[in-house]
C-alpha cells in the first residue's frame, strides 16, 4: 500500500523523505511527491513514477513524502499526494481510504475546487478550513477525525512548520531522535537514524513542533518508546543488484534466527493450542500457504488445525468461538483482510509475524516475531521460510521436541546455500526455459502442494508469465485438457505422496508436458530436475529454487523484481 514519510528537524526535510521514501517504495511506486514547511505556503513537488522523479531539492526542516499505490484515481500527477489545501497553508499524504469523501465533499467542501481524483483530497481543504475555524491544531486535528470515516494513515505538514500525523486501521511510527522526529508507516525509513520508536494506536493523533504530543478522544497519552534491534544494513541491498536476491540469500541467516525462539513463548504458544477447542491458521498470499503448511505440521503432532485464506474465512467468522484459537500468520501484520477477520471474531489469536509492533503484533493475545529483519522485496521470500520454521518448531514443542525440533532446523538451514549453489545452473536451465513461455503449471500433493501454490504465486507474480497450481490428483479432472506439446508442468515429488504424484506427471507427460520437477529422487521424465538433499525440514529447501527461479526470470524479462507490476508489499485494504 502507500508509503508515508514525515520529518521535523534541524536537517534539510527533502533530503530525508527522500532517501526514507526510497526505503518504502515497496508499498507503492505509482506515483511520488513531497511537500515541505515554507512561508507564505508550502512547497511541493511530485511525479508519476517512482521517487527518483521527485527534487530531492526542496527546502525547509519540516516536511512530509509518499509514494502511493492507486486506489482511488488513477496514476497521475494530479492524483500524487501530497495534495495540498486551496490557501497552500496545509499539505496531506496518506495511506487508505476515506470512505465517506464523497458525502464531505457535499457537506463540508461544496466551495472547494478539487484538484485530483482522489478520496484524499478532502482531508487537506476539512483541516485547513478547521484550522482557520479552531482555537488550536489539536482542536482542528480532532475536529476533522470526527468528521473522517474509513480506514487511514495521515500526515500533513502546516505552513509554519508543525507536523500532524493521525491513524485508524493503517499503520503510522514515530522515530525518535534527539530533538528530530521520523514518521513513516514503518520502521524502516529512520532505521539509519534512529532505533527509537513508537507505534500510534489506532485513533491516536499527534503533533510535532520541537517535540512530539500524542493525543487519543481529547486526552493525552503516553505511548512506550521502543528499541527495534533491526539492523539497517539488513535493510539495504548490501551489493546485491535487487532487495530480492538479498532476501534469498539470507534465508540460511534469517530460518536460524526463527529457530531460536524463546522456550517459555512457546510453550504458551503451545499451551494455547493444545487447550483450544478448534485451531484455525489464516493468512493470505504466501503467508496463507505457510498458515496451510503450518496447519499439516500440526495436524502431525495430533492438533486439529483448520486453514482457509482470511479473507474467505471472514465468511464463516461465527463458527469461530470463543473456546477456539486463530494463528494468524503475516510478514507485515498490517494486511486488512487477516485484521478485518480478528476484528469479527472472539478466539485467542496467537500471531506468528515478522514487523514489530505492528497491528497484528499488538492487538494479539501471543505473539512469536519470526525474526526475519526488514523484507523490502515486494515478493515475500525469507519471511516466508522463516514463518515456516517457527510453525514447524511450535508442532515440535506441542510434541515435547523443542530442542530437536530447533536442532533440525538449524541443519535445514545450513543446507539452504549450497541447494541455491549445487543447483545453480539448473536453477539458471530452469529460467531460460521459463522466460520462453507464456503459461505454466504446477502440480504437487499434501504439502506439496502448498508449495506448489506458492512455487506459483512467486513465478506469477514476478515474471507476468500465467501460471496455476493444483493438487497433483485434481490436475486431470478438467485442467490436463490445457496440456500439450511443451507445456511445462511442475511437479514437487515429495517422497511421502511419490507414487501419486509421479502418476499424475506421467499423464502430463504422455500428452507432451515439459516436467520439471523437484525432490529428493528424480524421475525418468524429467526435462530438468532439481535435485533437494534429505531433510527433516524439506519444505524449507524445496522452495528456495523456485524463489530464485523466479528472481532470474523476472530480471531476464526486464522486469523489476523488488516491485512487481500493480502489486505493493502490505495490503491494507480489502
Ligand atoms: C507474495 C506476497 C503476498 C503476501 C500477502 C500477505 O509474494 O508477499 O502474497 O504474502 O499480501 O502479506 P502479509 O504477509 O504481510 O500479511
Amino acid at each position: 500500500m502507500c508509503g508515508i514519510v514525515g520529518y521535523h528537524g534541524k536537517d534539510e526535510a527533502s533530503d530525508k523523505i527522500y532517501r526514507g521514501l526510497k526505503k518504502l517504495e515497496y508499498r507503492g511506486y505509482d506515483s511520488a511527491g513531497m511537500a515541505t514547511a515554507g512561508n507564505p505556503s508550502i512547497k511541493v513537488d511530485k511525479a508519476v513514477g517512482t521517487v527518483d522523479n521527485v527534487s530531492p531539492e526542496i527546502d525547509g526542516t519540516s516536511g512530509i513524502g509518499h509514494t502511493r499505490w492507486a486506489t482511488h484515481g488513477g496514476v497521475t500527477k494530479e492524483n500524487a499526494h501530497p495534495h495540498m489545501g486551496e490557501k497552500e497553508k496545509v499539505a496531506v499524504v496518506h495511506n487508505g481510504i476515506i470512505d465517506n469523501y464523497a458525502e464531505i465533499k457535499e457537506e463540508y467542501l461544496d466551495d472547494v475546487e478539487f484538484t485530483s481524483e482522489t478520496d484524499t483530497e478532502v482531508i487537506p481543504h476539512l483541516l485547513e478550513k478547521q484550522l482557520e475555524a479552531s482555537r488550536s491544531i489539536q482542536e482542528a486535528v480532532e475536529n476533522v477525525i470526527e468528521i473522517l470515516e474509513g480506514s487511514y494513515a495521515v500526515s500533513a505538514v502546516l505552513h509554519t512548520g508543525e507536523l500532524i500525523a493521525f491513524r485508524k486501521g493503517s499503520p503510522l511510527v514515530l522515530g525518535v531522535l534527539e530533538e528530530e522526529y521520523f514518521i513513516a508507516s514503518d520502521v524502516t525509513p529512520f532505521l539509519e537514524h534512529t532505533e527509537k520508536a513508537v507505534f500510534l494506536e489506532d485513533d491516536d493523533y499527534m503533533i510535532i513542533n520541537g517535540d512530539y504530543e500524542i493525543y487519543n478522544s481529547g486526552d493525552r497519552v503516553e505511548r512506550e518508546v521502543k528499541e527495534i534491534d533491526w539492523d539497517a544494513e539488513e535493510a539495504s541491498k548490501e551489493g546485491f543488484d535487487h532487495f530480492m536476491e538479498k532476501e534469498i540469500r539470507e534465508q540460511s541467516k534469517t530460518v536460524k534466527r526463527a529457530a531460536f525462539q524463546d522456550r517459555s513463548d512457546m510453550e504458551e504458544a503451545s499451551e494455547m493450542i493444545e487447550e483450544a477447542e478448534d485451531v484455525y491458521l489464516t493468512g493470505c498470499g504466501t503467508a496463507s500457504f505457510a498458515a496451510s503448511l503450518g496447519a499439516r505440521y500440526l495436524r502431525d503432532a495430533g492438533v486439529q488445525a483448520h486453514t482457509e485464506q482470511a479473507h474467505e474465512l471472514e465468511y464463516r467468522s461465527d463458527e469461530i468461538n470463543e473456546d477456539d484459537v486463530v494463528i494468524a500468520v503475516s510478514q507485515s501484520g498490517e494486511t486488512a483482510d487477516l485484521l478485518s477477520l480478528l476484528e469479527e471474531i472472539e478466539a485467542d489469536v496467537l500471531a506468528v509475524v515478522n514487523v514489530v509492533g505492528s497491528t497484528l503484533a499488538r492487538t494479539s493475545d501471543h505473539t512469536l516475531y519470526v525474526n526475519a529483519g526488514p523484507e523490502i522485496g515486494v515478493a515475500s521470500t525469507k519471511a516466508f521460510t522463516a514463518q515456516l520454521a517457527v510453525l514447524k518448531l511450535l508442532s515440535s514443542t506441542i510434541d515435547e521436541r523443542l530442542e530437536e525440533g530447533r536442532e533440525e532446523l538449524l541443519s535445514t538451514a545450513e543446507k539452504i546455500d549450497d541447494v541455491i549453489d549445487d543447483n545453480s545452473e539448473t536453477i539458471r536451465e530452469l529460467s531460460d526455459y521459463l522466460v520462453e513461455k507464456d503459461h505454466a503449471y504446477f502440480i504437487g500433493r499434501n504439502h506439496g502442494y502448498d508449495l506448489a501454490r506458492e512455487a506459483n504465486l512467486k513465478l506469477k507474480e514476478l515474471s507476468y508469465i500465467h501460471a496455476e497450481a493444483f493438487p497433483g490428483g485434481e490436475f486431470k479432472h478438467g485442467t490436463l485438457a490445457l496440456v500439450e506439446d511443451g507445456t511445462p508442468v511442475i511437479t514437487f515429488l515429495k517422497d511421502e505422496s511419490f507414487d501419486d504424484i509421479h502418476s499424475n506427471m506421467k499423464e502430463a507427460h504422455s500428452r507432451g508436458a515439459d516436467i520439471i520437477s523437484v525432490g529428493t529422487k528424480q524421475a525418468e521424465e524429467s526435462l530438468i530436475h532439481i535435485d533437494i538433499p534429505e531433510d527433516e525440514n524439506p519444505e524449507l529447501l524445496e522452495v528456495v529454487p523456485f524463489q530464485m527461479a523466479s528472481y532470474l526470470t523476472s530480471v531476464k524479462k526486464g522486469n523489476n523484481p523488488d516491485k512487481p507490476r500493480n502489486l505493493a508489499k502490505s495490503v491494507t485494504v480489502k
